[in-house]
């Protein structure tokens, strides 16, 4: 997908993957990875995810991309922060106490922007992209975190009803991107209510180690 996709969607609203709530198989399986107050998660293509309040609220630190500014600021405004806001080449990077959020293409982020990271948190970031990218957008993430472990959640559905995005993420395609990298674990399957624009689909986590 192209930038000017995301910011079209962004302009007109077009957020349905928006969750405004905290997602449930974070609440439900995060504590699996052993994370304690204070580590720091990466948050891949953020958006405005309530999940970050969350984070922060658990006492970790987190460190986001997001190419969309208005989404940013949103976010910053929702977790009632004004950000300290600074150019970093070709990078825009908000931050506040415990978060920091780099505005830009997540392909231009650096080890050194990111520092260390303890946990990958990708929801809805490695279904955003299509087939095409998946393979960069993977590599790309096992760098600038090191290959820190992951809580992944993809969605999986019959792809030849809707192009997508989201796109549908098989067992075999996580096994293909990751299986080189981690020991790859299913933590748990369930309906998206409603299906994705009503075609059945299943939303599974992923524990990445
Ligand atoms: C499907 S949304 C998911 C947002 C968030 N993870 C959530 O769960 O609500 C994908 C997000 O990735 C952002 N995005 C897409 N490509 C990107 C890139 N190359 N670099 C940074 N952000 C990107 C989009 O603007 C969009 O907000």
């Amino acid at each position: 997908m192209e930038a000017n996709f995301w910011h079209q969607k962004w302009a007109k609203g077009e957020i349905g993957f928006h969750e405004g709530e905290v997602n449930q198989l974070l609440e439900k399986h995060f504590s699996t990875l052993n994370i304690q107050p204070a580590q720091t998660v990466f948050v891949p293509l953020c958006g405005k995810t309530r999940d970050i309040a969350w984070f922060l609220k658990k006492q970790q630190h987190v460190v986001g991309v997001e190419l969309n500014e208005a989404a940013v600021c949103q976010l910053f405004d929702e977790l009632g922060q004004a950000p300290d806001v600074i150019a970093v080449g070709e990078l825009v990077r908000f931050s506040a106490p415990n978060v920091v959020v780099y505005v830009g293409d997540f392909f231009k982020l650096t080890p050194e922007h990111v520092g260390y990271i303890d946990v990958v948190y990708d929801r809805a970031a490695l279904v955003a992209l299509p087939e095409t990218m998946r393979a960069a957008y993977c590599a790309h993430l096992l760098h600038v975190t090191q290959q820190a472990k992951q809580l992944l959640i993809t969605f999986e559905y019959d792809q030849s009803r809707f192009s997508g995005p989201p796109f549908s993420i098989s067992e075999q395609l996580v096994e293909r991107y990751y299986a080189k990298a981690f020991t790859i674990l299913s933590l748990e399957s369930k309906p998206v209510k409603g299906g994705i624009r009503g075609i059945d689909a299943l939303e599974t986590a992923w524990s990445l180690r």
